[in-house]
């Protein structure tokens, strides 16, 4: 088996559930935002911001998909 991490920005790679929960509730507004951007910390940052700015609302389990999917990807790569 083969993992190919590609560059382009339409995803032909399966997703995780962490990154597809990203895609569907964190892209609507701006562009996909790499996880390698920010560091996991910012990242945690960055969610409660927009949390906070009423962007979107995340339960407990989502939030915790989304930013293991944005600081915690290297077990997939
Ligand atoms: C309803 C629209 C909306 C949704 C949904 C949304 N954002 Fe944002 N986001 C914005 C806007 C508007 C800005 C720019 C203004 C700002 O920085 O507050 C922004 C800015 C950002 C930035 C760059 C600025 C910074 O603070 O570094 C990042 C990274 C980001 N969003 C990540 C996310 C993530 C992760 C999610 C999902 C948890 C998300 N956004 C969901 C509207 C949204």
């Amino acid at each position: 088996m083969v993992l190919v991490t590609a560059c382009n920005s339409a995803p032909s790679r399966p997703m995780s559930s962490g990154e597809r929960l990203y895609r569907a509730k964190c892209t609507s507004c701006h562009r996909v935002y790499e996880p390698h951007e920010q560091s996991p910390q910012k990242w945690a940052a960055t969610i409660d911001k927009m949390e906070a700015e009423k962007k979107v609302h995340l339960s407990p389990d989502e939030r915790a998909e989304i930013l293991g999917y944005l600081g915690g990807s290297s077990a997939l790569r």
